[in-house]
């Protein structure tokens, strides 16, 4: 095994290899700003680790990788449309440097390109590839529309909100894992065993994106802090505080979540005030602790040698620490 900054590194050179700009520019610079402007790379580096884990050259799993990094990226110009974000990475975002036509073709060509790079593999493994994600990308169009359609619902329980999450990110974690057990030729219980691990990290990934969309720092987080608030986003802070908040602070966020005010300042301030005031927020760290450890026990189960377990580990406690 390598440290999670090699895999890092490796894969973003081979990225920068095979992602060129050309013509027609307006469709393929998007592209290639979007790939180009960083993020965590965490999904590419999972499928390289998991290859590796189960017994492979990390090498063979490099285009696997860039087709899940792709899709990731795909997925994030489209949402960043339907969640009006004007900030990805501390840059632009794809719609607000140009436009949205731009978006929404640019990602289609992302989309399509993703798959492309399954074609590199032979026949069967191309297969199973594709299998894993076409069920996955479904997946997260599934879980992207819960999360607009929960935006006008004032009646979202905690369960529908965990398997919105689990759905639109917590898959393509898994799934990514799966691609890389997959190339590894690991067996069909490995893949289960190393996919419910991803699933549940990526459950806890999520949890703390929705908090530190909240209570980040605008200066590391990359994203405009507050954005859930202003999209009345039903995250587990506000789901949690709707249930444990006083009558007059449940009245209050009921109707900040309602309204569209054009200064959002107060809405955001007030509406994490009474996050911090309910509880909600230390118990959504709890609910991010709570994933994170299912995701450990499950690697405990596994027949794996204790370096590989040792190096999940430590990525799943640097994603705990993150603050982007
Ligand atoms: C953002 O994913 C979308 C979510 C599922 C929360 P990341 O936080 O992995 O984004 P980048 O790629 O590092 O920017
Ligand atoms: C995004 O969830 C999940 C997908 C892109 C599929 P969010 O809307 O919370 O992601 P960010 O916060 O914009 O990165
Ligand atoms: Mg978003
Ligand atoms: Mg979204
Ligand atoms: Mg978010």
């Amino acid at each position: 095994m390598h440290s999670i900054d090699h895999y890092r590194k490796e894969f973003i050179s081979h990225l920068q290899n095979k992602v060129v700009t050309k013509e027609p520019n307006g469709l393929y610079d998007p592209i290639a700003y979007i790939l180009g402007i960083g993020g965590k790379r965490l999904r590419p580096v999972l499928v390289l680790m998991t290859a590796e884990i189960f017994g492979s050259d990390y090498r063979k799993a490099m285009d696997a990788a860039l087709a899940v990094e792709i899709f990731h990226n795909f997925s994030l110009v489209h949402d960043d449309i339907m969640d009006d974000a004007p900030l990805r990475r501390g840059k632009k975002t794809v719609h607000e440097k140009w436009d949205i036509n731009t978006g929404i073709l640019s990602g289609d060509a992302m989309l399509i390109m993703a798959y492309q790079f399954f074609e590199n593999y032979e026949n069967h493994v191309f297969k199973e590839l594709a299998k894993v994600f076409s069920v996955t990308a479904l997946q997260v169009c599934e879980g992207q529309q819960y999360d607009i359609d929960f935006e006008t619902r004032d009646d979202v329980t905690i369960p529908e909100y965990l398997k919105m999450i689990a759905y639109k990110t917590a898959v393509l974690v898994a799934g990514a894992m799966r691609m890389g057990a997959i190339m590894a030729n690991a067996s069909e219980e490995e893949q289960n065993n190393i996919y419910e691990f991803g699933r549940n990290l990526g459950i806890a990934f999520q949890l703390q994106d929705d908090y530190l969309d909240a209570f980040g720092n605008p200066e590391t987080f990359g994203k405009q802090v507050g954005g859930d608030i202003i999209e009345n986003k039903k995250t587990f802070l506000f789901l949690k505080a709707m249930e444990l908040a006083t009558t007059e602070q449940q009245q209050e966020l009921r109707h900040l979540f309602s309204i569209q005010p054009n200064d959002t300042s107060i809405k955001i301030k007030t509406a994490k005030q009474i996050f911090i005031a309910s509880g909600a927020a230390e118990l959504t760290q709890k609910e991010i602790e709570k994933y994170t450890q299912n995701a450990m026990n499950i690697l405990l189960e596994m027949n794996i040698d204790l370096d590989k377990k040792k190096l999940l580990e430590i990525f799943a406690l640097q994603l705990m620490q993150r603050e982007m």
